[in-house]
């Protein structure tokens, strides 16, 4: 039977940043394959536009071309998240969706549940109630509005439910589905690409873009600094984000990574990264999805932050926060180096089949709603 044809509104699932695209992947997939949800319709922002952090990306997590791209670029906060809202109002009006399904906690995932919300459209939020509870961090602010506007919230930790439900969330709007990040990650594993030849044995991979440890002049040449010192211990391989390049020029902190030990390469795709993370001997990163991923591969990982919103990489996986404590993360790579440091176990539902879950709990839900659907 022709699917659209009992169709009463489209799933619009929407991606903005690269974070997302490794999450929504999954999710498209499953809900192509169900047979009871209508095919999805795919709207890309724009927040990001680089080639390296889009193009490259969709092509290796066989993701399809955007239906629709709302050209956003970047902006201040402000900038941007009231311009993805002003363009993603008049998409809404054109397809009328059942749902709207966002992932993570970039500008992108509240500016469009927002719009969402209030033309009372209804908006599922994956990756739902993480909470690193450090205000300062942008990506917390849209994690905590996000999960208060939306009617499903689908959680990759159990951690989760706690932090939702002292913001009052009612508990059956929570359901715990596992981590769709790691369903691509087992799912592209084995397509991983080798690392160059020519990179030094045993070396570390590092990437930092976070605006605490790169915005600032003092925290970037602390930042290098470390980076520096630990590439004395084992030889880093450093995968710069176009925002920490641009603040490494601006700030003329040029030299801070001219040392031998440390190779600079441009932002990896996703099956370059996946195959250099697999290769590290350890991990310094400040990017989230790279604690989960760390985690799932079993590869230890130091995170160069205070805190995390993803508790259980620290309590179960390979992870641990060490801030710019120089003396500590030197300490701790020594050890790494030596004994191959934390081992970690597996998260709970962090099996693969977290977007198919997502599909039949979405299918019921919106049968329930919407009578076309059932
Ligand atoms: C965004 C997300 C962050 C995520 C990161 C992953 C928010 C608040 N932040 O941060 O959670 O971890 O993506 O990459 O949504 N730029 C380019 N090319 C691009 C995009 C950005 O050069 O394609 C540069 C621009 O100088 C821009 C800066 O990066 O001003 C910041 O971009 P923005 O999208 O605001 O945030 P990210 O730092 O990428």
């Amino acid at each position: 039977m022709d699917r659209a044809a009992h169709t009463p509104g489209a799933i619009v699932c929407v991606v903005g940043a690269r974070p997302n695209y490794m999450k929504i992947a999954p999710l498209m997939r499953a809900f192509r394959a169900h047979e009871r949800l209508p095919a999805p319709v795919l709207v890309h922002t724009g927040q990001h536009y680089d080639a390296m952090l889009n193009e490259r990306l969709f092509e290796e997590l066989e993701l399809p071309p955007a239906d629709i791209n709302l050209g956003v670029g970047s902006g201040t906060h402000a900038v941007q998240t009231a311009e993805v809202m002003r363009r993603f109002e008049p998409v809404l009006d054109e397809y009328r969706p059942a749902c709207v399904v966002v992932v993570g906690d970039v500008n992108s995932t509240l500016a469009c549940s927002l719009v969402a919300a209030k033309k009372g459209i209804a908006v599922a939020h994956v990756e739902a109630g993480l909470r690193s509870y450090d205000r300062t961090m942008p990506e917390e602010i849209n994690r905590v509005l996000t999960d208060q506007v939306s009617d499903l919230l689908y959680t990759s930790e159990r951690t989760a439910h706690l932090n939702l439900a002292r913001e009052g969330i009612a508990k059956k709007r929570m359901h715990f589905v596992g981590n769709v990040m790691i369903d691509s990650l087992l799912q592209h594993r084995r397509r991983a690409v080798a690392p160059p030849r020519n990179l030094p044995e045993g070396f570390g991979v590092v990437t930092l873009h976070r605006p605490s440890n790169v915005d600032r002049p003092d925290a970037l040449a602390d930042s290098l600094d470390i980076l520096r010192a630990v590439s004395e211990i084992v030889p880093l391989v450093c995968a710069l984000h176009p925002r920490t390049q641009a603040n490494i020029a601006s700030f003329g902190l040029e030299g801070g990574l001219a040392t031998e030990r440390l190779v600079v390469l441009p932002p990896q795709g996703y099956l370059e990264m996946l195959g250099l993370m697999s290769a590290a001997t350890v991990v310094l990163t400040d990017s989230g999805g790279m604690q989960e991923e760390t985690t799932a591969l079993g590869v230890p990982c130091l995170t160069m932050r205070e805190n995390t919103e993803r508790p259980i990489t620290v309590e179960q996986g390979t992870n641990l926060l060490v801030g710019r404590d120089r003396a500590r993360i030197v300490r701790l790579v020594e050890e790494i180096a030596a004994t191959g440091g934390k081992r970690g176990r597996i998260p709970e539902l962090w099996d693969g089949k977290a977007a198919e879950r997502i599909a039949q709990h979405l299918a019921g839900w919106l049968a329930a709603r919407t009578p076309a659907y059932a």
